[in-house]
């Protein structure tokens, strides 16, 4: 694939109350996609692999089916993430832009240690025709298992390697990475995150929250050599920011372990 292709992760901290079950953030949804569709219309580029969290549509969820391990409590996980994405899609499909559903569930499964992901090209071809392929955290069906939980973060780490993104940023509810007095932290080492203690999430989260984000950043920065930003898409106007390259976008940059020319 010869495109400059960007990955982009909305939370499901952004998209969803996670305190409550099933509660979508409409408004907030509305906003994103409408900076998603300036942005294109901008940058001139259709380049961009969504990826969205799951919030109170998964993660309570999810959470019953690995207590209870019937399948039937993981079904009704990934009928709830769906409804999500079915929110997102209509969405971005409102504000005129050409986005399709890539359901992990469908197309991903987990076999011993490795995942096995079936949507190379769909997204590709997507990608070529101009669509924005919108991905999410999922249930998908594991060998030994049953099931187990896909997060949007290690789908990131998929799209970004599969595609050698130039440009990956995961927004959050936060600033970024915080410190232990709550400050920002605006620049990560890979080889720092040994040292660093990061808590998960302070809501019900299945796939680790912030540390299992930022150490699964840290790899894709060491092992594929890819950068990445962690920024608040709560707030306006930052998802534009990192669509359009703007330099004055806040938030925690992962650095890549080495200096790569062709990143943004
Ligand atoms: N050191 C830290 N720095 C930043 N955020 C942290 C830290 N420790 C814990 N957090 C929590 O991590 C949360 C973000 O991770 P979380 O997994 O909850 O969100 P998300 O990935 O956007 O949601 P989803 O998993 O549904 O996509 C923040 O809301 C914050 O409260
Ligand atoms: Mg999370």
């Amino acid at each position: 694939m010869n495109k400059e292709v960007y990955v982009l992760k909305i939370g499901g901290s952004v998209l969803t109350e996670k305190g409550k079950e099933r509660r979508a953030r409409k408004n907030v949804i509305k906003r994103i996609s409408k900076e998603i569709a300036l942005a294109a219309h901008t940058s001139k580029k259709n380049n961009l692999i969504l990826v969205h969290g799951a919030g109170s549509y998964g993660h309570p969820q999810a959470r019953v089916y690995l207590e209870s391990h019937n399948a039937k409590d993981a079904l009704v996980t990934h009928e709830s993430v769906k409804e999500l994405n079915g929110i997102v899609l209509s969405s971005m499909m409102e504000l005129g832009l050409k986005a399709m559903p890539i359901h992990p569930l469908s197309a991903v499964v987990s076999k011993g240690l490795k995942i096995k992901y079936k949507i190379n090209e769909q997204i590709e071809l997507a990608l070529r025709a101009g669509i924005i392929p919108v991905l999410h955290g999922d249930v998908i069906l594991d060998e030994k298992e049953g099931f187990r939980v896909l997060s949007g973060d290690q789908l990131v780490v998929y799209a970004a390697k599969e595609f050698n993104a130039s440009k990956v940023g995961v927004g959050t509810d936060v600033d970024g990475v915080l410190s232990e007095k709550g400050a920002v932290i605006r620049e990560i080492m890979p080889a720092d995150i040994d040292k660093m203690s990061i808590k998960g999430s302070q809501h019900v989260d299945v796939t680790g929250g912030m540390k299992e984000k930022v150490f699964l950043l840290a790899r894709l920065a060491s092992e594929s050599n890819i950068p990445s930003i962690l920024f608040n898409a709560s707030k306006e106007s930052n998802v534009y920011k990192f669509l359009t390259d703007d330099e004055n976008l806040f938030g925690t940059l992962i650095h890549a372990q080495f200096q790569r020319r062709d990143v943004k």
